[in-house]
């Protein structure tokens, strides 16, 4: 279709209105010129389809559906090609039911434990983020649906997230919360990126030029439209000119009346308003031009596939004495009503209405297994009775083992607000306690969008963190709990011991108008790294019921400049008696460097299958961006030249493999000298020392007495080493007060200009 001409055609008022929704999930239809509107829905990990009654906040019926395991779970897997199936599937889905844009990937940065969303969002890393958005977008994308890549950017908490500022230095988003966008942008091609509900210091991302315009489509490329979160327009005439082309859902044309106003006053050029139409089109034709609704939904397939996935990103946090997988012939105890009723998804726009839930329960009876059951606690009532903890723990006596089913209750959890405490709830504590006090062999399961802490981690022998699993849940709990499936997920956040050691904690929900991102680039591991802090269970972590060795480190060149690609490959060995999965994780360190930068920061993953006794190689292509940080400066990235180390295993705290390279910066940075410029700086620039040289030469000679030599008690006060360190911070006007006098200070302003010259 030529958008171009089918715009030229258009009356302005037709283009106005065009920029935004005719109801809660249409874009709108222009009659006269046969454009059809079409449908968006809910998102991401499934179908949110209103036929009926809309709201943006999963209160009302959405058509029965598929409800795949949430982002927490699924970044969970390190599997990028396993995301890609899952969005291949929805993506089916949705040509069967016309919808043109799934709302998702959803990819904000998880900055605090506590934002009620992250069961929703991927990781506190944002490299594991990026790659996994890319490939949920590849596999939607490819059956000719779009996505709606959200919410960009920088809406990390829920409290006041409609009006809220979030205040971040550059370097802190572009190095952690940009990143996510920025890769799967540029790797995905997304069709549709969903502008978040907060300011971004000051600015709103709906009407903020710099983030829709200058980073998002002149430097990252990116073609497609972008649509506000539901309600985030503020002033729409500000954010045509800004890059915000598509307006959710409707505004009843109150906003469709001030772009024509603006247009007719002369405040927004026309042009903008007809670019953001020619965007808009071209991937409405982009959908409509490749439907199939005559694609089949076969979803008991996709609940088969919803489990498959599931078995993979369950990750098995502690299994001390190999307590799993448990036999087939043992008598299980079953405890706690996620057993039966399993929380399998969060609150809010994401809920879908599942066409079917299997509990682990019911999973584990139709496997023929000897299992029993106790309720243990009430969701509802968020309470256990001494009845039901006495149950419980009788059923755990008459057992081989216990499985206690726990987390978060709903209300603990969902997209509108955010948690206060890291807590479950009370009444499970007590419950996992005593169960674990009657049978050893107690294992427990968590459901749960988010880490917990856990006061009885050291009274159980197993732990399992299945997350929010989707609706196949009970499925992939069964078939990980007896060793049908081997687990393999790796937390993609680490569980901190208490939520006081969080980086963001002095900061996290901010004050009235804002939320300041003062923790900086130090978030997740590269906080808790650097702090050299214990944690409860690291980023990357996830245990295997086999094991594996990580050996035979090799890098293409000891020495690379930043234009060159340096690549890296591992051995990894299945070492133990079962087939399983290994995730090696490579992380990259600046080992001395001028910016205060992370310990290690992942750069590469690689998942692999293993039979036993297997090896096989896997390898890594690290550029320039693997070794940069962001400098404010140059604004750009950079690589400070020097040592870097690069490390690979099975977990951020478990990396077995150490090599150090050297890569050479083929930029140089500008250098500004002034009278405040200390000697430390001086002297690390050859060109500036050789100004300097005589200047310095006739100052050493002056300041050594004459002779050249110090009295004996001289020497005592100051050694050299002393003297060359206070040296060290001295400004260049301190020359003049320490010996250069009238004569120097004249001559200054001449040498600052010889140390600028190019
Ligand atoms: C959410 C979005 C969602 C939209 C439509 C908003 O409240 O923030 O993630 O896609 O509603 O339901």
């Amino acid at each position: 279709m030529d958008v171009k001409a089918l715009v030229s055609q258009m009356t302005l008022e037709e283009k106005a209105g065009l920029l935004s929704g005719s109801d809660f999930w249409h874009t709108k239809a222009v009659e006269r010129l046969g454009i059809p509107a079409v449908m968006v829905s809910d998102g991401p990990h499934g179908l949110r389809k209103q036929d009926e009654k809309a709201d943006h906040l999963g209160v009302n019926e959405s058509i029965k559906a598929v409800c795949f395991p949430a982002a927490c779970a699924t970044t969970s897997s390190f599997d990028p090609e396993l995301v890609m199936a899952m969005g291949e599937a929805i993506g089916e889905s949705c040509q069967h039911e016309k919808l043109a844009v799934v709302l998702g990937p959803a990819v904000n940065i998880k900055r605090s434990p506590l934002c009620g969303r992250n069961f929703e969002y991927c990781s506190e890393d944002p490299y594991l983020a990026g790659k996994m958005a890319a490939g949920y977008i590849q596999g939607v994308q490819s059956r000719n649906v779009g996505v709606s890549m959200k919410h960009f950017a920088l809406n990390n908490q829920e409290h006041r997230r409609m009006s809220s500022s979030s205040d971040c230095d550059e370097r802190t988003m572009r190095e952690i919360y940009l990143t996510p966008f920025e890769m799967a942008v540029k790797e995905a091609k997304p069709w549709t990126l969903m502008c978040s509900y907060n300011r971004i210091n000051g600015v709103f991302a709906s009407e903020n030029p710099w983030l829709l315009t200058e980073v998002l489509r002149k430097e990252w490329g990116f073609d497609g439209y972008v649509m506000s979160d539901w309600g985030a327009v503020s002033n729409r005439p500000a954010g045509v000119a800004a890059g915000l082309d598509l307006e959710m859902p409707a505004s009843g044309g109150a906003n469709d009346e001030k772009i024509v106003a603006a247009v007719k006053a002369g405040t927004l050029d026309e042009k903008d308003v007809d670019l953001c139409c020619e965007r808009i089109l071209e991937i409405t034709y982009r959908y409509l031009e490749n439907a199939k609704p005559e694609t089949p939904w076969d979803q008991e397939a996709d609940h088969e596939l919803a489990a498959d996935i599931e078995g993979e990103c369950a990750v098995l946090l502690k299994n001390d004495g190999g307590l799993l997988p448990l036999r087939k012939d043992a008598k299980v105890a079953f405890i706690g009503e996620f057993a039966k009723k399993p929380r399998f998804q969060g609150g809010g726009s994401s809920h879908i209405n599942s066409f079917k839930v299997t509990s682990a329960l019911e999973a584990a009876e139709e496997a023929g297994l000897n299992v029993t059951f106790a309720e243990g606690y009430s969701v509802e009532k968020d309470c256990a009775t001494e009845a039901q903890i006495a149950e419980a723990v009788a059923a755990a006596k008459a057992a081989d083992a216990a499985v206690l089913f726990v987390g978060l209750p709903d209300v603990y959890e969902s997209e509108g607000y955010d948690r206060t405490h890291m807590k479950m709830p009370e009444s499970q504590d007590r419950l996992i306690s005593a169960v674990a006090a009657a049978n050893p062999k107690t294992v427990v399961v968590l459901h749960n969008g988010s880490p917990v802490e856990m006061p009885w981690i050291d009274q159980v022998p197993a732990v399992l963190e299945a997350y929010l699993g989707g609706q196949a849940v009970g499925l992939a709990e069964v078939r990980i709990l007896f060793g049908d499936v081997n687990p393999s997920g790796h937390l993609a956040e680490t569980f901190p011991k208490r939520l006081q050691d969080n980086p963001s904690y002095l900061w996290f929900g901010g004050e009235a108008k804002c939320t300041e991102y003062r923790e900086g680039i130090f978030v997740g591991y590269r906080y808790y790294d650097k702090k050299e802090m214990e944690v409860l269970f690291p980023f990357g972590h996830g245990l295997s019921y086999t094991t594996f060795a990580f050996s035979d480190l090799q890098v293409s060149a000891k020495e690379i400049a930043d234009t060159d690609t340096l690549i890296v490959k591992a051995t990894v060995t299945n070492t133990g008696s079962r087939a399983g999965k290994a995730v090696a994780q490579l992380y990259v360190g600046d080992v001395k460097s001028d910016k205060i930068r992370p310990v290690r920061e992942l750069k590469g993953f690689r998942k692999v299958a293993l039979e036993p006794g297997e090896s096989k190689t896997v390898s890594f292509v690290l550029d320039k961006r693997s070794f940069a940080y962001w400098n404010e400066e140059i604004h750009d990235w950079h690589v400070e030249s020097g040592e870097f180390t690069i490390e690979v295993g099975g977990s951020s705290r478990d990396l077995p493999l150490k090599e150090t390279v050297t890569v050479r910066s083929t930029a140089e940075l500008p250098r500004h000298y002034d009278e405040n410029s200390v000697f430390m700086d001086l002297a690390a620039d050859p060109r500036a020392m050789a100004v300097l040289k005589p200047l310095l030469d006739g100052m050493k000679a002056m300041l050594g007495g004459g002779d050249g030599e110090k009295s004996e008690a001289a020497a005592e006060a100051v050694t050299d080493d002393m003297s060359a360190a206070m040296m060290n911070y001295m400004p260049l006007r301190g020359l003049v007060s320490f010996g250069g006098g009238k004569a120097l200070a004249d001559q200054l302003k001449g040498l600052i200009a010889m140390l600028n010259q190019k």
